[in-house]
């Protein structure tokens, strides 16, 4: 069975510069099309259960969906990831039941709103990587609150979120503070703020660098070149899926994502998990709003979730061509977690920073 840790994938993906998508998972439909997709285009893939996806199925039916697609896929690398951890507790249950990697999000506290001190954030994180770190888990943590550049304003994520105004150094992550912070905590991965949020309603406009802050991602990474860096809110919000949405009865509005160039241009400089849920419920909501308009008379969920099925699949396959992830999942050596432990162990994995 090929579960793997996200520090095995994310080091393979750094050795060979490439990124890796994590979606979030909430149902099967999205769990096939992920999985066909990284089938097809020899894939290693990251699937995730946001807060809000842990509400809505239950931590047990998502971790069973990916063990299902697991069993389906044996020869897929897959990383079970837990997002947004909102306290060590959270993350605790995770690695009990499995998850092979979590997020501890200690920017906020545990009401999962209020953006918390360095010190507070240092020190919960610093507790679960010891604790994964022991079951061979991989941890990513977070540094900066993700919000919007364009107005000042938190952005709620899906479950988890600041709320109001932030300032503009709560907005974006500080180099110097981000290479204490990997030295503090020893985490595998860190999450960054750079004017990203999760959702459909990023930016007003296509983003330039003032509102979208790519820029800051290379300051990072010359300053943490080791460190695996993670983009939250990366969804592009695709212009012709939100066409098809409003001229079948929808109403969005205009809006624009992150492009994906923008996404490629921060793969060169040292992103390795690139965050998406919104793309494929965009995709998702299109298909099914034109397919029940164009065929009133069905009433067969299997027929309209089906063609959710292959828009979802037509956005991962694309994305995983584009962040240079396909071709990669052969290339793989599953290590078991027993492993991982005994490289944690020996030091070999501890972060280089000075
Ligand atoms: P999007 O809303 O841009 O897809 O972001 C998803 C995400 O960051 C999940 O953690």
């Amino acid at each position: 069975m090929a579960l793997i840790s996200l520090r095995q994938m994310l080091d393979h993906a750094a050795e060979h510069g490439y990124g890796v998508p994590a979606y979030n998972v909430n149902n099967m439909e999205q769990m096939r099309a992920i999985m066909e997709a990284a089938d097809e285009s020899d894939s290693p893939v990251i699937v995730q259960a946001s807060a809000g996806a842990r509400k809505y199925a239950g931590a047990p039916f998502l971790r069973h969906l990916i063990l299902a697609a697991v069993e389906e896929f044996p020869h897929i690398p897959v990383v079970m990831h837990q997002d947004h951890g909102a306290s060590p507790a959270v993350c605790q249950r995770s690695i009990q039941l499995g998850f092979t990697s979590v997020m501890m999000d200690g920017s906020l506290g545990e009401d999962m709103k209020t953006p918390m001190s360095y010190d507070y954030n240092a020190g919960v994180t610093r507790k679960v990587v010891d604790m994964a770190h022991s079951c061979g888990v991989s941890v990513e943590g977070e540094l900066g609150c993700l919000g919007s550049l364009e107005t000042g304003m938190a952005g709620e994520e899906d479950g988890s979120g600041a709320e109001g105004k932030l300032s503009h150094d709560q907005l974006l992550t500080d180099p110097e503070e981000a290479a204490q912070f990997v030295r503090d905590t020893k985490v595998d991965a860190l999450a960054i703020a750079i004017g990203t949020s999760h959702g459909a309603y990023k930016f007003t406009r296509p983003p330039t660098g003032d509102i979208l802050a790519i820029q800051r991602i290379k300051e990072i990474h010359t300053r943490i070149p080791d460190t695996h860096l993670v983009m939250h809110g990366s969804s592009s919000v695709p212009q012709d899926w939100l066409a098809i949405i409003n001229s079948y009865g929808g109403d969005m509005g205009e809006t624009y994502g992150v492009p994906v160039e923008e996404i490629q241009e921060g793969i060169k400089h040292g992103v390795r998990k690139v965050n998406i849920d919104t793309d494929l419920r965009m995709a998702s909501t299109g298909a099914v709003r034109k397919f029940l308009a164009e065929n009133p008379k069905e009433f067969d969920p299997r027929k309209w979730l089906k063609v959710t099925t292959v828009a979802m699949k037509g956005i991962c396959k694309a994305r995983y061509e584009a962040f240079g992830t396909a071709g990669n999942a052969s290339k793989i050596k599953a290590l078991s977690l027993e492993a991982m432990v005994k490289r944690y162990e020996s030091g070999e994995l501890d972060p280089r920073v000075n």
